[in-house]
């Protein structure tokens, strides 16, 4: 009986001691020591020896039991920290790598020229003003003194609400807007950066593109002014040695009416493909405010006078990074985008 059990106790001691899984020693601990194991089995039996003989092995069984027991508890253990040991490794974190960097945004190269043209003027002294790109007929066109049968309307077709609402074409609605808020008290003394809206789509055109208007108004306002501020913005953005000229023109809402050329950005003068072989390119209108609209906005035109301007952003960006086709702008392409 007694060497019964130690070829037991000794067969289990190996099978346990190679046991490479829980499932493995499990199946090891019910063939030994379960309901119809082994030992339990002669455990069992234990109550058919005589006395002396079965108190021996009773002794020997149980200590064989308890062994077993042992080592299957700590083989358990054993199992479970490999397991730990083995997670710890395959999910282990160094700390020390470097990051992994998330792409940063970049400022929009339409809003970066809006920002430096505010820059600029704000440093002179002008307030930044705004308005609703939905606009009514009345600041859009009549305060403007664009009435309704006026030619001038045809080159700004916008996109209408009704009959009196409309997306605006150009940011000079705010003119009047804020002579209205502020008559009659002087200077007034904005910029009106916006977005405006057209029935234009091509390479250098889009049906929404973005605008700074100008407005100066105060006591004994000359074109001089005019042109001794608009001189100081181009040399501003567009580097010192650049040339400005005026050419005259017309805006219903200036009197008289001019447009700024530079000298182009690209060959200094001389003549390119970039300003069709004339050394200029065209960057803004502007003008002394007509009286018509003084009054409008409720100003007495024999006691001030005032000038305006107004620019389209996106071509300031063309020429001043060398941009060919507008469309770029609006593609939100990153190629082009992380350039600036
Ligand atoms: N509003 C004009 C346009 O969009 C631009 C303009 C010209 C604005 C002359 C002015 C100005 O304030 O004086 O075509």
């Amino acid at each position: 009986m007694i060497e019964r059990l130690n070829l037991i106790k000794n067969d289990a001691e190996k099978e346990i001691a190679v046991a490479s899984s829980f499932e493995a020693l499990n199946e090891i601990k019910v063939r030994i020591l379960g309901r119809k194991g082994k030992m339990t089995q002669i455990l069992r039996g234990l109550k058919d020896l005589a006395g002396e003989e079965r108190a021996e092995a009773g002794k020997t069984a149980n200590e064989v039991k308890n062994q077993l027991e042992n080592l299957i508890e700590t083989k358990t253990a054993e199992l479970k920290q490999a397991e730990l040991d083995k997670r710890l490794q395959s999910e282990k974190i160094d700390v020390t790598l470097p990051g992994l960097p998330l792409p940063v945004g970049g400022i929009h190269p339409i809003s970066r020229v809006t920002d430096e043209i505010k820059a600029i003027f704000t440093g002179m002294g002008f307030a930044v003003a705004e308005g609703p790109e939905i606009e009514t007929d009345y600041y859009n066109f009549e305060a403007l003194n664009i009435p309704h049968d006026h030619p001038a309307r045809d080159m700004q077709d916008s996109f209408y609400i009704t009959e009196q609402m409309l997306l605006r074409t150009h940011t000079s609605p705010v003119q009047v807007r804020t002579m209205e808020k502020m008559a009659p008290q002087i200077p007034v003394k904005i910029i009106v950066p916006g977005k405006v809206y057209r029935k234009d789509d091509d390479a250098t055109h889009s049906p929404m593109f973005n605008q700074v208007e100008g407005l100066l108004i105060d006591e004994n306002i000359t074109f001089a002014n005019l042109k001794g501020i608009l001189m100081l913005f181009a040399q501003k953005v567009f580097g010192e040695q650049v040339k400005v000229r005026y050419r005259p023109s017309f805006f219903p809402f200036t009197e008289p009416s001019a447009e700024m050329d530079i000298s182009c950005v690209n060959c200094q003068g001389g003549g390119c493909r970039v300003c069709s072989y004339t050394g200029w390119l065209e960057i803004l209108g502007a003008g002394m405010v007509n009286p018509r609209v003084l009054q409008f906005g409720g100003y007495d035109p024999e006691k001030v006078t005032g000038f305006a301007f107004g620019m389209g952003i996106e071509r300031i960006a063309m020429l001043k990074f060398g941009i060919n086709d507008l469309r770029l702008f609006y593609d939100n392409d990153k190629r082009f985008l992380t350039q600036f």
